[in-house]
């Protein structure tokens, strides 16, 4: 339990943004399938990066933790040298559906069989969008209680090339299919009807694999040829995860007086949205000194209080912010007007049902939400504070942090049921916001 207060007084000061939780799993993954050592740097030491680590290694990878904090170095096993995990067979990827996914790419075309499980959240969490194309693949895929949810057993098989429109824009999804495509006899093409993000296309192409993707008049073609080796990229330095940022950033915009400097975020297009979002409701962003890490766009972000007003967001965007929703919401519930949040759906499979816990949580905190299957009208009051209220964080570590920022900006106290969730994404994130805010 965590007891939270209005912010005493503004954000001020400046923050090295922690790694990016989508690039540190792909940078193992994909190392872990290279030829060679990669020395990886700002790494995300998060829950569901180290369940990553903890899967690989248990399929034979060599993952060294080097001097430095957010240092690895990862010896690859090749594409065909993964090892089947030791007793008792089954790999734990917690709360991670990123691991969980992906591994169930990676794993249909190993020479063995492998259980997959996690948390009681993973073994919720809609499965069926991976064993359908990867079945049509030819992979061999079982949800064990007929449940289409993990525990999976998937027992190595050979895999060929097919086109799979998916239904749902989820970089999950896609990279599981471009990982198995690497093992396909045939070239294997996803089409996405919105682009998602892409990490890794970019990362698989900078290791030698050919991937290509090109905007079609039906959604995006992501296209990859099956290779023999992936090329081990001696050094990648992750990126600072925009959606660790976006706390810092909302809070900065509501808490008045202040002006933070958030280095080396990323700001790749698939990803940012939430700088679009703010931006069209006021936010005062400013992007410095841009330049690239890991094949990857960064810069610092200047960010200075503002008021802010509704917006209207769906379509396209929504993979683009998908995980910055809870904290744009409370930004909206700050903001004078309405704001409507559509086509988001997926929010309800996420690690909970995030519609639900935003709307119980703002109204808890007085703000009038309107929720539906796939969509949210939140009714925005910049002259009515938010007042403190007992939060229920459903173990979702996005939950936490974005309610622990409404709290900075309501009147009395908010009350956090289990804190300790953020350390999936962002362990220190307590410290850091503890860090800024200036006390007189
Ligand atoms: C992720 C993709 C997204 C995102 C998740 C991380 C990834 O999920 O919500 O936090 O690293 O590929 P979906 O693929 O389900 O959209």
């Amino acid at each position: 339990m965590k007891t939270l207060t209005k912010a005493a007084a503004a954000l001020t000061g400046s923050l090295d943004v922690p790694g990016d939780k989508s690039i540190s799993h792909r940078a193992v993954m994909l190392s872990a399938l290279g030829t060679g050592t990669t020395r990886v740097h700002n790494f995300l030491q998060g829950a569901d990066c180290i369940s990553t680590i903890e899967c690989f290694r248990a399929l034979g990878v060599h993952i060294e933790a080097g001097r430095k904090r957010g240092e690895i170095a990862v010896t690859g096993r090749g594409l065909r040298g993964l090892l089947p995990s030791s007793d008792p067979q089954e790999l734990y990827t917690g709360n991670s559906g990123t691991t969980t996914r992906i591994l169930c790419g990676i794993l249909s075309p190993q020479p063995f069989t492998t259980i997959l499980s996690g948390d009681e959240s993973i073994n919720r969490r809609p499965m069926r969008r991976v064993i359908e194309p990867l079945s049509l693949m030819g992979a061999d895929i079982t949800s064990l209680r007929h449940s289409g949810c993990a525990p999976l057993r998937i027992s190595g098989a050979p895999l060929h090339g097919i086109t799979w429109r998916s239904p749902v824009a989820s970089a999950q999804v896609k990279s599981a299919l471009l990982c198995a495509g690497l093992y396909a006899d045939s070239p294997t093409t996803i089409i996405e009807p919105a682009l998602s993000r892409d990490h890794t296309e970019r990362m698989l192409s900078s290791m030698g694999a050919s991937v290509e993707t090109k905007r079609e008049a039906d959604g995006f073609h992501i296209t990859i040829a099956p290779a023999d080796r992936l090329k081990a990229e001696a050094e990648i330095t992750v990126p600072g995860d925009i959606s660790s940022a976006a706390y810092f950033i909302v809070a900065a915009l509501l808490v008045p007086g202040s002006e933070l400097l958030l280095r080396g975020a990323g700001i790749n297009p698939t990803r940012s949205g939430i700088l679009t979002a703010l931006r069209a409701m006021g936010g005062d962003i400013t992007q410095l000194n841009e330049r690239e890490s890991g094949g990857e766009p960064v810069c610092d972000l200047l960010i200075r209080h503002s008021p802010l007003h509704g917006c209207d967001i769906g379509g396209d965007m929504i993979p683009t912010l998908i995980d910055e929703i809870p904290i744009l919401a409370v930004a909206a519930a700050c903001a004078e007007g309405t704001t409507v949040i559509r086509d988001a759906a997926e929010l309800r499979v996420k690690e909970t049902d995030r519609i639900t816990a935003v709307a119980e949580a703002l109204q808890a905190m007085g703000c009038r939400v309107h929720a539906e299957a796939d969509k949210m009208v939140i009714e925005g009051r910049a002259d009515r504070p938010l007042r403190g209220a007992a939060i229920s964080c459903r173990n979702d570590h996005r939950i936490a942090m974005s309610f622990a920022v409404a709290a900075l900006t309501a009147e009395g106290e908010t009350v956090l049921d289990n804190e300790h969730c953020v350390a999936i994404s962002y362990p220190d994130f307590f410290k850091d916001l503890e860090s800024l805010i200036q006390h007189r």
